[in-house]
Parts: C-alpha cells; structure tokens; sequence
C-alpha cells in the first residue's frame, strides 16, 4: 500500500534581499500571496496535511491565511537556518511512518505533477530522500548539486560555501525534496552549522544521509520554469511572468480567446467559458466568473465577486466589482458597476456608473431585466431599477425619487 505523504513549507524567513517590510510568502504573484500557490499545488498532488513554518511577522501571515484547511501553522522563534525550521516540526511528527515532502513558501511555480513524480520516485526507489533538480543557464544563488565521477549524488552546497569550481556547477537544488520521515529527523539532528553563514541547512541533511549509506534517489531535469525561487524584486517579476503565461495557457486550452497574451492578466482562480474573448490589458481579479461567449475588454477591470451570465458584453475602461450580470447585459464603456446585480440584458450607457459607497457604507443596485440606463447617468445605492426601465441620459437616480428632475419611465 502506498505510503501518505505530509508537507513541511518553509515560510519563517524575514528575507533581507527583498528588502521589504513585509513577509516575502506575503508578496503577491499574479494577485495572490506566492505561499498560496504551494498550498494549491500541495492540495492538487493529493497532501492533506501542512506543516507551515511561520516566524517573521508570523500574525500578518496567519491574517492573510484565516481559513486553510489541512493546515498546521508551527513557529519556528529564531530563524538559524531551513534545517532547523524543519526541526520545529518534530514534535508533530515524531511518530509518522510515512514520506514528509519539504517545500518553500518562496517557490510557487511548484506543480503538482512535479511533487506527484516525487513522491512516486520515492516510493519506487525506497530512498531516504529524493530530490528534484533542475540545470539552468545561471544557477546564482542556488545551491549546487554535488555528484561523484559516477554521477552519484553526494550532497548539496550553498552558493556561499561553494569553491569556485562548485560554483561552475549548474545542476541546482530548487529545494522539492521528498523524506522518509523517520530518516529525515534521524539525519537532522546530526547538521551542524555551516562553515560560512553559520546556520543550519536542511541541504546539509543529504550529506548526512550519504554518510549513513542511506538511499537517495533524484527526479532530474525538472523545466527550469519550474523551478525558480523567489528571492529578489527582480525574480518575483520573473516568476510572475511564468505564472501569468500558466494560467492564460489553461484558459486558451479550455477555449478562451486572449487576444493578446503579453497584456493580460488573469487570476488562477477565475473561471471562465467557453468562447469568451479577453481583449487587451484586461485584469481579472479574485474568483471571478465569466460565462461562455463573452466579451471582455480592452482595459476592463473585473475585481472579485463579479458573476457574468453567458453573452455579456464588458467593453474599453469598465470597472466591475461585486456585481452579477444575467446573460445578453451589456457596458460597453467607460463604467464602473460595483456591488450590483444587472438582470438580462441590460444596456449601461457609456459612462453610468454606480455610486456604491456614500463615503460610510457599501450599498446595493439592482437593475431588472431589459432596463436601459442612458448614458452618464449615475445609479444612486440603495437603488432597484425596474425591469425594462429607461433611465435619461445624465441621470442621477436616487431612491427617494429626487432625480435630478429626470423620471424613470417604462421602455416602450
Ligand atoms: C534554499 C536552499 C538552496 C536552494 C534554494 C531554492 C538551503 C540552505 N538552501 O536557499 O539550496 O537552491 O532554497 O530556492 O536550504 N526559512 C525558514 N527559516 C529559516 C530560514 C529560511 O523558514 O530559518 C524559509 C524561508 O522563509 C524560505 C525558505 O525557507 O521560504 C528558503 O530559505 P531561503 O533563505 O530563501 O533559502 P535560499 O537561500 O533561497
Ligand atoms: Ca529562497
């Protein structure tokens, strides 16, 4: 019988390269938190339980992470090393008979395939450990995968404790690694800090391993794409791009038209059907979704809780936020639509807008069925539209029927 698998996610560090006040799992790739994106592939890859290794301004991580199922959260009070984060881990999981994957909350573009293919090679192989390692071009700041002349893995060394001809090396560690529990914890106890920098490296524990004659077993060639860490401003830029190009690739496998690839920006978790067209610099944000057949864009903004029924037309500088639109509704410019449910096939003059928010609280519209709404007109929230309604252009519709003069009237 298979063995289960647990995952322990590094997310303790402070990281000085960022130079950021905020917790580097927090910084947000493609609108949302990179550590978000390693829980998702942990998930997919059938993981039902997560260790997450929190310390540098660990309650801002926690208040950007409420509700995880399947997630422990352990403190790691001093951050000596990826080694001794591991270590905190210990008391949750001395007793586990099973495999206990290691990722980093700073490495999102792990795929699920990628941690499936490990697990996998590790149960085929019976090793102690199995690690993934990939080649890149430029392995600066990475640490470097030490074989022997036969190409048996010996270990692994940091960039900082490499000699200049480790550093030649280009085979690198993207830290994916998969451990017998037991052996994991057995070999932990056993790292010392390192020469340099002083501090315990989990990369250390393979040495360890290779010492006891224990078995290691590597997934090789894992796509560079796959492996990039996020240590930098510059790399999460890098990685943003590789996970923007991801998910428009899945929509466009689905049957989404993206006109324009380079200037679109969809978040993973939108849904969207089949032949919709997402013009240019359009954003899409939050769990947004779009029916079949729809138009959207160019420079349209869709912000979490929008619904789009099938056949909705969003045009040029449309703002939509909170809002449902039934199937046929069209806006085709320069709105915003917050907080509002717009029935079928409702026309939005260019420029009517919603005004939402009184500068207190956030109100609701409603517009039935077939209702016209002229052009630069404003829906003042509370606000229900009628069914086939016709609103004047230049419009200011409030509830308590002081509209500006102009009538709602019934649409001939
Ligand atoms: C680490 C690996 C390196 C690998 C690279 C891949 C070690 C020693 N090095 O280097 O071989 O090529 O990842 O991206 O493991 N963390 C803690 N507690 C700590 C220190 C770090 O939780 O005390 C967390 C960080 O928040 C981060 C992760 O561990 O999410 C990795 O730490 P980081 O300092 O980024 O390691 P790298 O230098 O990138
Ligand atoms: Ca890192």
């Amino acid at each position: 019988m298979k063995k289960r698998t647990q995952a322990i996610i590094l997310a303790a560090g402070q990281s000085t390269r960022m130079i950021t006040d905020l917790p580097k799992v927090l910084h947000e790739v493609c609108g949302r938190p990179m550590l978000a994106y390693v829980l998702d592939a942990c998930r997919q890859a059938g993981i039902a339980r997560m260790l997450v290794v929190v310390g540098y301004q660990k309650e801002k991580v926690l208040e950007a992470f409420p509700d995880e199922k399947g997630v422990q959260w352990v403190v790691q009070s001093r951050q000596s090393g990826t080694a001794d984060a591991v270590k905190t881990c210990r008391k949750h999981l001395k007793d586990w008979r099973g495999n206990t994957m290691v990722l980093c909350g700073d490495a999102p573009l792990v795929r699920a395939e990628t941690i499936k293919t490990l697990i996998a090679t590790h149960e085929k192989e019976s090793s102690a450990a199995t690690l993934a390692t990939a080649v890149l071009d430029d392995p600066t700041g990475y640490g470097r995968i030490i074989r022997d002349a036969y190409g048996n893995l010996e270990g692994i060394v940091e960039e900082v404790e490499c000699t200049p001809q480790q550093r030649e090396i280009r085979e690198i560690n993207p830290s994916y690694y998969c451990f017998d529990n037991q052996a994991l914890f057995a070999a932990l106890s056993k790292v010392k800090p390192s020469p340099k920098k002083k501090e315990y490296y989990l990369t250390d524990v393979l040495g360890v391993m290779v010492k006891q004659s224990r078995r290691l077993a590597a997934v090789t060639a894992v796509p560079p794409e796959d492996v990039l860490g996020i240590n930098s401003r510059r790399q999460l830029a890098a990685v943003s791009e590789v996970m923007k190009f991801r998910i428009l690739d899945r929509f466009m496998a689905s049957g989404v038209t993206i006109v324009d690839p380079d200037n679109t920006w969809i978040d993973a978790r939108a849904q969207i059907g089949q032949d919709t067209v997402i013009r240019p610099f359009t954003f899409i944000h939050g769990r947004v979704r779009i029916g079949k057949g729809c138009q959207i864009g160019p420079f349209a903004y869709l912000r979490e809780g929008t619904v789009l029924a099938d056949d909705v037309v969003l045009g040029v500088f449309t703002e939509v936020k909170n809002s449902q639109m039934g199937s046929g509704t069209r806006v085709r410019h320069l709105s915003y639509i917050g907080d509002s449910q717009l029935g079928r096939q409702v026309n939005i003059g260019a420029g009517a807008i919603t005004a939402n928010f009184d500068g207190e609280q956030v109100r609701q519209t409603i517009v039935g069925d077939n209702a016209f709404v002229g052009q630069g007109s404003v829906l003042v929230a509370p606000l229900k539209v009628k069914a086939k309604s016709q609103i004047l252009p230049g419009a200011i519709v409030e509830a308590k029927g002081n509209c500006n003069g102009q009538k709602e009237t019934k649409r001939k």
